[in-house]
């Protein structure tokens, strides 16, 4: 019997459907209400704050303002450090909160309060070339920041006969995390116990705790955070942010009260994190057979002053292809805006973009096939660590959906493939994603009255956790999955860390596995009631010998309305590689939501940041545009049979954010295909292709 592998139904599906599975803002009825109040300059301090007008309105309960506020114990994170001085480094921070029966009230208390400022001249506008730019000391994933082979530089400025090269910059634009579900806490402070509980929109609740407690001043076991449903985490929810800090705050002002804070939907693009725009450089330099013999893969991106974060776009490009002569770089912009975080595949989303555009126009430059091109420089081992690859399927990914796409029917020659008012072009590009298996997750199996109970502080963010931990679980004790009763989403359960960096399932699942082979070790198969373990994952020595990711290809079927410049996609296939699939019924929604993410990153995201005044201007979803039904077609996902036992014990490797890198290349390449106008700076605008 094998519960890995079967499509099961989503645990939680019909609670979602029917409304009734809890998100963080629907857990306390009876709450109070707080509403921010956010800087309107970027740069400056805080003169005054007058208050008086909103203390006195009806319901009011507290007006938390700069000069009022707790004091922070730890102030080493500027992204979490908010009221603790007038100073203001970007536009949109939190620098006040009004807290009042009803949110109408709150609202409108906060809008009474007057801040007179200090303004200073501000910078929010990222250039490659910006004086103060500099190489941090690491990227974001703890990667070093620069990395050389060879002598890329000799052989770039001196290239052999016969010698094609490419030297391009691509950019992509500053882009907000906007998941359906907005960030929301709900916060109450226990003074008697004491105890702090949040019921947060996270995608960790123990990371939460780890990250607050030392700020709040508390101890981490007077500390629990209760996530069981989220409705979309896109990375900004994989640490808390200043909101959790204001609600903590406010909370801990009002013993006994629960303080419930929904991050307003135009508050997304001010203090919970952002992908920094990316600039850049690839040179490749390739013989007249297309092999690569050097490449140069420069990343620039901005940072914030209040905190570093460094956006790893050049990573995935020291190991995607075989080539002797390689550097990558990485250098930073810091600049008056909020600190920028994760989003959505950070690093590889933008990095790959780049990358994959790269290599089409390296193909056409040198006139080869763009699969030949890549199955050419397909590296036999991690061309950076010398490591072999614990599985690495990318020509068959490549020849697979080449096959089922009909790539055959592709025009070589750009803008020559034309169906009444398109043109039509097919364009491909590849995909990777590390596969993360994090330390310190553990499980706890307890057995009663014919069911396993299984617990592990693990987060569904939407994504199928629910369902796929309950058939890891089954799997590995050997029972049916209705008899498995999962426990997650809570800090009080067993260790576990976050639902990011594709690592969830990995992660979480090999502690389960683990917990289940020593139960069953322990208890046989027809246990006592009340028998109970728990035990960490052990430890694979094989994710220090192998150098484990995931691959795959994307397929795009663009059509250009030759009049007007639109683009439809109206097919789009991506063939992956990730080991085996537990729950194929969610990995495949996972990963073509990942595709529709491409599709969106290619022709629609775009924050637009002010200079004037440096607050983003696109911040609604009325504006910052994502594709609705009618732009996604037929999008359709499919994976290799290639367990990989090396990556995890249920033969899985990391497939959450898989789908989304390189599918934004994609789209592109198969827009050059169809007009033959190559775009390198995304969105891909209509006027691009006029
Ligand atoms: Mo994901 S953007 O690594 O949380």
């Amino acid at each position: 019997m094998s519960a890995i592998g079967t499509s099961w139904a989503r645990i939680d599906g019909a609670e979602k459907v029917r409304g009734s599975a809890p998100y963080a803002y629907e857990h306390v009825t009876d709450a109070v209400y707080l509403w921010p109040i956010t800087a309107t300059v970027a740069r400056g301090r805080v003169s005054a704050m007058d208050t008086a007008a909103a203390e006195s309105a009806d319901g009011v309960l507290l007006v938390l303002t700069i000069e009022n506020a707790p004091r922070l114990a730890d102030t080493s994170d500027g992204d979490l450090t908010i009221l603790q001085s007038p100073e203001i480094t970007y536009r949109g921070q939190l620098i006040g909160a009004v807290v009042a029966e009803h949110p109408e009230v709150a609202r409108q208390a906060a809008a009474m309060v007057e801040v007179t400022y200090d303004q200073a001249p501000h910078d929010t506008e990222f250039r490659v070339d910006h004086p103060d730019s500099y190489r941090p000391e690491q990227v974001n994933g703890g990667f070093e920041p620069n990395s050389e082979q060879g002598e890329p530089d000799r052989v770039l400025a001196s290239p052999p006969t016969g010698t094609t090269q490419i030297d391009q910059w691509y950019s992509t634009p500053e882009e907000h995390n906007n998941p359906m579900e907005p960030h929301t806490v709900v916060a109450t402070w226990d003074p008697d116990a004491p105890l702090l509980t949040l019921y947060d929109s996270t995608q960790s609740t123990q990371g939460v705790v780890s990250t607050l407690a030392p700020v709040l001043g508390i101890e981490p076991e007077h500390m629990r955070v209760i996530a069981p449903h989220v409705g979309g985490g896109f990375g900004s929810k994989g640490s808390p942010h200043s909101h959790d800090v204001l609600a903590a705050m406010a909370a801990m002002r009002l013993p006994g009260r629960a303080v419930k804070f929904a991050v307003p939907r135009q508050h997304m693009f001010l203090y919970v994190g952002h992908r920094a725009p990316t600039s850049s450089r690839l040179r490749i330099a390739a013989d007249s057979d297309g092999n690569i013999t050097a490449l140069v893969h420069e990343a620039h991106t901005h940072s914030a002053h209040a905190k570093e974060f460094a956006e790893q776009a050049a990573v995935s490009s020291r190991m995607m292809y075989t080539a002797p002569h390689r550097r990558t770089d990485h250098h930073l912009v810091p600049l008056d805006v909020p600190p920028p975080f994760w989003m959505r595949a950070p690093g590889e989303a933008p990095g790959m973009f780049a990358g994959e555009v790269a290599m089409d126009e390296l193909a056409h430059a040198v006139g080869i096939d763009p699969i030949d091109l890549r199955i050419r420089n397909e590296p036999a081992e991690d061309p950076e660590t010398g490591k072999p690859w614990s599985s690495r399927q990318l020509v068959d990914c490549l020849r697979e959906g080449a096959e089922r796409f009909g790539w055959d029917r592709r025009r070589a020659e750009p803008g020559t493939h034309r169906e009444g008012r398109y043109l039509v072009g097919f364009g491909v590009a590849a995909s990777t994603y590390p596969h993360m298996v994090n330390p310190g997750n553990e499980a706890l199996i307890r057995y009663q009255d014919g069911r396993y109970t299984v617990r592990i502080a693990a987060t569904d963010i939407g994504t199928g956790a629910w369902t796929t931990l309950t058939l890891i679980a089954a799997d590995a004790l050997g029972i049916p999955p209705e008899q498995v009763h999962l426990e997650i989403g809570d800090s009080a359960l067993p260790s576990a860390t976050v639902a990011g960096g594709s690592s969830g399932t990995s992660s979480w699942g090999s502690a389960i596995v683990t917990a289940a082979h020593q139960f069953r070790a322990r208890f046989g198969n027809d246990p006592a009631d009340g028998a109970e373990l728990s035990a960490e994952a052990a430890d694979n020595p094989d994710l220090e010998k192998f150098t484990a990711a995931s691959f795959g290809a994307h397929f795009v079927e663009a059509h250009v309305d030759v009049d007007t410049g639109e683009i439809r996609i109206p097919r789009m296939l991506g063939v992956f590689s990730i080991g085996r699939a537990i729950n194929p019924r969610t990995v495949r929604s996972q990963l073509i939501g990942g595709m529709a993410f491409g599709i969106s990153m290619a022709l629609h995201e775009e924050s637009v940041r002010d200079p004037r005044f440096g607050h983003v201007v696109t911040q609604d979803l009325a504006e910052y545009h994502i594709p609705v039904h009618a732009d996604i077609a037929d999008v359709d996902a499919i994976w290799l049979d290639d367990p990989d036992e090396h990556a995890t014990p249920m033969g899985s490797r990391g497939a959450g954010e898989i789908g989304i890198v390189g599918s934004a290349a994609a789209v592109v390449n198969a827009v050059f295909n169809a007009t033959g106008v190559r775009v390198r700076d995304l969105p891909v605008r209509l006027d691009d292709l006029l």
